[in-house]
């Protein structure tokens, strides 16, 4: 794969879904694809764990597959012993991008040196990159960064810097510290900081939940993407402009149709018991904001299987938006 080819990605549509853990598995980033994101990362996969053959393992080669569409695929790890396996592996799997975690605010993840744990430590995380980049010569490298660890230790653009150095090829900024975790405002200036600062391309992520607020961010930034993670958890049409475009009736019947595809797409993919817990998180998010939706949630908590959820969703909520908006 070359690695030039990541620039084309990011141009072909700079708009994309980001990485949320347990929740950008397979079904939810071809539903994100289809509504019209660039291409996807899915959540973070422990290179450890991955190592080791854990669970996920089994799916490595689903999670890869060419036929969903680019995927940059995401390691969570601190150690070269386990970092540069677990990515020659997804390589070999057929990963197009390798995407490594270096914003995980999570305490028990910092602690064993992960996440955003990587932006403390400058040189030893210049060795690692270095050894993943060795590793996987053809392969885009990314990284995705927070704006640093605390107020008084912000270095995005010290780390992006140090990361262009070692041939990273294309960086993602969300510009929160670690501290912030994701409270208050994302401080879009930071992003702007880093873009100035390399010639990779760079993608913003952070509070934007419509195509027009990741337009206002691309322009105020500078960015070449941008990433939108929350704002497209129950609304993956956010990527969609055409939707956009529709009036409020037709929006709304255009919604069921992607949640049923989206439903769908989770029964074929997982197992029954998991099938029914990602049906049941996702229409949490399908249903927020609606009238009813505390009822209708504690109704779908009841439910034994996913044709079972999908029939309260359809039966009871759908009608409920379509009245709403009458
Ligand atoms: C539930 C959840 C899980 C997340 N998991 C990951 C992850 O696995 N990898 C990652 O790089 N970022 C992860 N993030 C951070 C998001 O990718 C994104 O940077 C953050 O939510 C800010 O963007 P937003 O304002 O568009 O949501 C996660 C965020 C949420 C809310």
């Amino acid at each position: 794969m070359a690695r030039a080819s990541i620039l084309d990605w990011l141009a072909a549509s700079p708009v994309r879904l980001a990485p949320m853990a347990s929740y950008t598995n397979v079904p939810f980033r071809q539903v994100a694809l289809e509504c019209g994101s660039g291409f996807t990362t899915n959540e973070e996969i422990d290179a450890e764990a991955l190592v080791r053959g854990n669970a996920w393992a089994s799916r490595r080669d689903a999670e890869c597959d060419a036929r969903l569409g680019i995927v940059a695929m995401q390691l969570l790890g601190g150690t070269i012993e386990t970092m540069v396996p677990a990515a020659i592996q997804l390589v070999e799997a057929g990963a197009p991008i390798i995407d490594i975690n270096m914003g995980c605010p999570v305490a028990k993840i910092v602690k064993r040196g992960k996440g955003a744990a990587l932006m403390r430590d400058l040189e030893g995380t210049s060795a690692l990159l270095s050894a993943i980049r060795r590793a996987i010569p053809d392969t885009p490298l990314t990284i995705k960064i927070r704006g640093g660890w605390s107020d008084t230790d912000q270095n995005a653009v010290e780390v992006a810097r140090m990361a262009q150095d070692v041939g990273v090829d294309a960086i993602t900024v969300h510009p929160r510290t670690r501290a912030q975790q994701y409270a208050g405002r994302a401080p879009w200036d930071v992003i702007g900081d880093v873009v100035r600062a390399v010639d990779i391309p760079v993608t913003g992520n952070g509070d934007v939940t419509s195509l027009a607020s990741a337009r206002r961010m691309m322009a105020e930034t500078g960015c070449v993407s941008v990433m939108i993670g929350r704002g497209a958890l129950g609304r993956p049409w956010v990527f969609d402009g055409a939707y956009e475009a529709l009036d409020r009736p037709a929006q709304i019947t255009r919604e069921a149709v992607v949640i049923e595809r989206h439903l769908k797409l989770i029964d074929e993919y997982f197992n029954p018991a998991e099938a029914l817990m990602q049906a049941k998180k996702h229409l949490m998010h399908y249903s927020n904001g609606w009238p009813g939706a505390k009822l209708f949630r504690g109704e779908l908590f009841a439910q034994r299987t996913t044709a079972e959820v999908r029939a309260a969703f359809m039966e009871r909520m759908q009608p409920l938006r379509e009245l709403a908006t009458a």
